[in-house]
C-alpha cells in the first residue's frame, strides 16, 4: 500500500485541538487521507469534508476512511471552486490546504510526475484536464518553456533545457515519456554541473512543468479568495506550502486580509517541521505552514455591542 506521510500533521491538529468547540473541517487537499484521518481520530465528534482534484487520490483516501462512516465526506474538484462545491456545507471551523502532490501521484510512474520512473509524460492531477505536460513540452514556444523553468524551478539551464527541446521537436521526435524529458536534460546539463548538483538533474524542471500544467498558483490564489467566505467565524485557514512562490502567495493573502480588519495572523513566522520530523521525512523540508484566523463575531471577540 503506498504511504504518503504527512507533513506537519502533529503541529496542524495541535491548532485545531486548541479550539473549543471545532467540529466542522474542510480538507481542501485530501490527498492520501492523513491529514483527514488524523483529525478524525483526535477530535471526538468532528466532522471532516475531503477535497481533491485527483480522483485516484480520493478513491483511495475514501476506501482509506471508511471506517469514520459518515463523519467523512469526499468531494472531487478543484480548490479553486471550493465555494461553489462545497458552499451548501459549510461555513467550516478550519479550512486545510496542503499544497503539491501526494505519494500516490509521485510514486506511480504512469501519472507522469516522477523523474525517477519512466511512463508518459503526464502529470495532470486531475486526469479529465485536456492539457498534460507532453502537451506542453511539445507545443509551448522555447521563451515560454524557459521562462516556466526558471520561475517555477529556479533552473539555471533553463535556456539550453528549452533549446534542447525546441532542437529534439525540429528533428521530428517530439517527447512523449518522462524518461525522454530526464535523457533530454542530462545531455543538455554540462557533466560538471550535474556532479556538483544537489538532487537528481530533472528535479527542478520536473517541479516547474507540475507546477505549470495544473496551473498551480492561479488555483491558490483563487482557493485563498474563496476560503474566508468558507470559514465560520473565529474559524482557521491553516496553509502548508513548499514552495517560496507558494508561501508568498499565503503570506501576502493573510496580510491582506489583516490589514483589512478581517482576523488575526496566529503564525508570526511560519511553522516548519522539527528535527525529528525532518529526520523520519526528508520531503518535509521545505514545508512552511501559516494559519490565519478569521474574525471572531462581535460577541465572541468580547464586544459588548455598544461600540458603532
Ligand atoms: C500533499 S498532498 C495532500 C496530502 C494529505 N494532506 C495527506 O496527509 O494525505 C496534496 C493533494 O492535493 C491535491 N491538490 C493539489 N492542488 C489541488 C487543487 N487545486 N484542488 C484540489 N486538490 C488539489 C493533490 O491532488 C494531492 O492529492
Amino acid at each position: 500500500m503506498i504511504e504518503h506521510v504527512p507533513v506537519l500533521i502533529n503541529e496542524i491538529v495541535s491548532f485545531l485541538k486548541d479550539r473549543p468547540g471545532l467540529k466542522r473541517v474542510l480538507d481542501c487537499t485530501l490527498g492520501l487521507g492523513g491529514y483527514a484521518g488524523a483529525i478524525l481520530e483526535a477530535i471526538p465528534g468532528s466532522l471532516v469534508w475531503g477535497l481533491d482534484q485527483d480522483g485516484e487520490a480520493l478513491r483511495e483516501a475514501s476506501a482509506r476512511l471508511a471506517r469514520w462512516g459518515e463523519r467523512f465526506q469526499p468531494f472531487k474538484g478543484n480548490f479553486a471552486d471550493a465555494p461553489r462545491i462545497l458552499g451548501d456545507y459549510g461555513p467550516f471551523d478550519a479550512l486545510l490546504f496542503d499544497l503539491g502532490v501526494s505519494n500516490l501521484q509521485i510514486s506511480e510512474g504512469r501519472r507522469g510526475f516522477s523523474f525517477q520512473t519512466d511512463g508518459p509524460l503526464d502529470m495532470r492531477m486531475n486526469a479529465d484536464s485536456p492539457f498534460s505536460a507532453k502537451d506542453l513540452v511539445n507545443s509551448g514556444s522555447e521563451r515560454e518553456l524557459a521562462d516556466i523553468f526558471w520561475k517555477f524551478g529556479e533552473e539555471r539551464f533553463s535556456r539550453q533545457i528549452a533549446r534542447g527541446i525546441v532542437r529534439r521537436r525540429q528533428e521530428g521526435d517530439g517527447i512523449s515519456t518522462t524518461g525522454e524529458l530526464v535523457a533530454l536534460i542530462r545531455e543538455v546539463l554540462p557533466a560538471p554541473v550535474q556532479r556538483k548538483m544537489g538532487g537528481h538533474p530533472a528535479r527542478r524542471v520536473f517541479q516547474a512543468l507540475r507546477i505549470a500544467v495544473n496551473e498551480e498558483l492561479p488555483a491558490l490564489e483563487r482557493g485563498l479568495e474563496g476560503a474566508p467566505g468558507l470559514t465560520a467565524p473565529g474559524g482557521l485557514i491553516a496553509v502548508v506550502s513548499y514552495h517560496s512562490l507558494e508561501d508568498r502567495i499565503v503570506k501576502y493573502f493573510f496580510r491582506r486580509l489583516k490589514d483589512e480588519g478581517r482576523g488575526t495572523i496566529l503564525t508570526r513566522r511560519p511553522v516548519i517541521p522539527s528535527e525529528e520530523e525532518l529526520e523520519a521525512n526528508y520531503k518535509s523540508r521545505s514545508a512552511k505552514l501559516r494559519v490565519f484566523e478569521v474574525k471572531r463575531s462581535g460577541k465572541e471577540a468580547g464586544d459588548d455591542g455598544k461600540g458603532e
